[in-house]
């Protein structure tokens, strides 16, 4: 039997996997290619749907350690998944444990302010609402069910097969850097190890910040990410006109500004990051990708 379940085994859940040796590890995934690249893995794959019906035997979650990394669907200020999966999660088809990635999106718009997680949750945008209302559906089960439940609030995640190779490539433009928001990052291998941390020693019913600690602006990250992979840098437009040009999903992004305390993480967690800083994390993601 599987001592851990990942559902939503994407590309964290397969980081959190190769941390835990993934031969202990079950994976859920929606679709037969995805769990084609578990096997590769040597990850037990589980191919179900969350907005389907399933049974708790199919899941078989049964008093295992259970990361829930999928996210919820792109539109409403709800998520049904979470509500899917809790009601199957009950009585002795509870897991031991559970660890909910969420996002720094429940705390909306802080003007650019140090916040830690004590600061209110104002979502400011559908997506934030529906991750808060996940966060709020996984306490409600824990409480009801008894089983320790810990929230992980997460910017923006990079990696060597996540950095904005598309949008660069499209020539998308960016704010002018004094009028760019703050914006925070995590490394995805230290958000893995956060991820086990948070299983190991996180507190039922608290929440963390998983970030770097040093948070830069959007255009820093862009520019910083062209030359990394040899791409042209954006080019620079004012608010004015993003207004007018982007995309109301490229908006919402920058509509926030905030800068991540991550105290909570580094000593309740105890975790140790490996790339506290930008600059390291996007080398090591240079090696990875063969640039010179
Ligand atoms: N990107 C960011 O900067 C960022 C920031 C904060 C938080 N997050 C969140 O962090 C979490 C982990 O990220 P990640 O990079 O590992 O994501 P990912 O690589 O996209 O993996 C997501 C996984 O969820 C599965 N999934 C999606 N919908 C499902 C459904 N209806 N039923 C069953 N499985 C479903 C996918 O399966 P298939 O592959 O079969 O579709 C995939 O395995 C996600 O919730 C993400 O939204 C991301």
């Amino acid at each position: 039997m599987n001592a851990v379940l990942i559902v939503g085994c994407g590309d964290i859940g397969i980081r959190v996997a190769r941390l835990c040796s993934p031969a202990t590890v079950a994976g859920v995934v929606r679709r037969p290619e995805s769990a084609a690249r578990l096997q590769a893995e040597n990850i037990a794959p589980v191919v179900l749907d969350l907005d389907r019906p399933f049974t708790a035997a199919e899941l078989d979650a049964d008093g295992r350690e259970l990361y829930y990394f999928a996210p919820p669907p792109a539109t409403g200020d709800t998520d049904p998944r979470v509500a899917a999966i809790c009601s199957v999660m009950r009585g002795a088809h509870r897991p031991r444990k559970l660890v909910y990635i969420s996002t720094t999106a429940v705390y909306g718009d802080c003007k650019g302010r140090w916040i830690d997680e004590t600061a209110p949750l104002e979502p400011g945008t559908a997506r934030g609402r529906r991750r808060l209302d996940a966060e709020r559906q996984w306490l409600a089960w824990g409480k009801q069910q008894q089983v320790p439940v810990v929230l992980l609030r997460v910017p923006g995640i990079y990696g060597p097969a996540k950095l904005p190779v598309q949008r660069l490539r499209q020539g998308l433009p960016v704010l002018a850097e004094d009028q760019a928001p703050f914006t925070n990052r995590i490394h995805a291998d230290d958000l893995a190890s956060a991820c086990l941390a948070a299983m190991q020693h996180g507190a039922d019913g608290e929440a963390y910040n998983v970030s770097d600690g040093h948070p830069t602006n959007m255009t820093d990250y862009f520019n910083r990410v062209a030359d990394l992979l040899g791409l042209r840098r954006p080019p620079v437009i004012d608010r004015a006109t993003a207004e007018r040009e982007l995309t109301a999903s490229m908006l919402s992004f920058l509509s926030e500004s905030k800068r991540l305390d991550n105290t909570k993480m580094r000593e309740k967690l105890g975790v140790k990051l490996r790339y506290p800083r930008l600059e390291d994390g996007l080398a090591a993601c240079g090696r990875e990708l063969g640039c010179d």
